[in-house]
């Protein structure tokens, strides 16, 4: 059975869920400019990047135009700062269920583990998780051109540990993360439900439910196509 060399996962939605957070202090800055914002509008900004979130954001309210790109900035640095003062309370209690499981397997069998996130705190929030130790490589989102869907942070892991994509698995729980993995070459594992993930190569609801080895027989199907 063909077997992949490195697993790049995406940390918001797979490692631990953040989105709660995102949603907080979206929600305070969009309140703070006359804008509505409730926790369907946030499941807009899963795999977002900030800037991008702030634009949906203001399109909502129909004030796109409404702001200079200084101004734009000053918004998304307030916004960080509240979600940063949010998120440095994390603990590893907020590590998703089966998550330390999966990762000890992987590690047990020589598989290497990256981390491909748009987010700029990804190295606060895995401090934070007692996390740090546990991957090999991270990429960093400040240093990555262009954000999902685009394919750059997975093919940056890839290019790190030296490998081929289709030796690389990924695993993501929005659609342009999903669309990110493809894009990059790699076989793609999908957290969360069809509706948005069905371009997914294999999908489960939650974390709880990974199955490694269903994983491994898809991706050896998934390897003798690729030429
Ligand atoms: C993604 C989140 O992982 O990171 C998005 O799903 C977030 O909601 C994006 O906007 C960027 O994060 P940050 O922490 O750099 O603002
Ligand atoms: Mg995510």
């Amino acid at each position: 059975m063909n077997k992949p060399t490195a697993f790049i996962f995406d940390l918001d939605g797979v490692i631990t869920d953040t989105a709660h957070y995102h949603f907080l202090a979206w929600q305070a800055l969009a309140q703070s400019i006359g804008i509505d914002f409730d926790a369907a509008f946030n499941e807009n900004l899963k795999g977002v990047g900030r800037m991008e979130s702030l634009e949906l954001i203001l399109q909502k309210g129909n004030k796109a135009n409404a702001y200079t790109l200084v101004e734009k900035e000053a918004m998304a640095t307030q916004k960080n700062e509240h979600y940063k003062e949010l998120i440095v309370k994390m603990t590893p209690d907020e590590v998703l269920p089966k998550i330390p499981e999966l990762l000890q397997r992987l590690q047990q069998s020589q598989v290497k583990i990256g981390l491909a996130s748009a987010s700029k705190n990804a190295f606060t929030v895995l401090g934070c998780l007692k996390m740090l130790g546990d991957f090999d490589y991270v990429a960093d989102a400040a240093k990555i051109p262009n954000s999902k869907p685009a394919p750059d942070v997975f093919l940056d892991v890839a290019k790190h540990f030296g490998l081929d994509s289709k030796y690389c698995i990924g695993v993501e729980d929005a659609a342009a993360g999903v669309e990110s993995i493809h894009r990059a070459g790699m076989f793609a594992v999908g957290i969360g439900d069809v509706s948005s993930l069905g371009e997914a190569d294999i999908l489960f609801p939650n974390t709880a439910a990974i199955d490694v080895d269903a994983i491994y027989r898809a991706y050896d199907q998934w390897f003798k196509q690729q030429a």
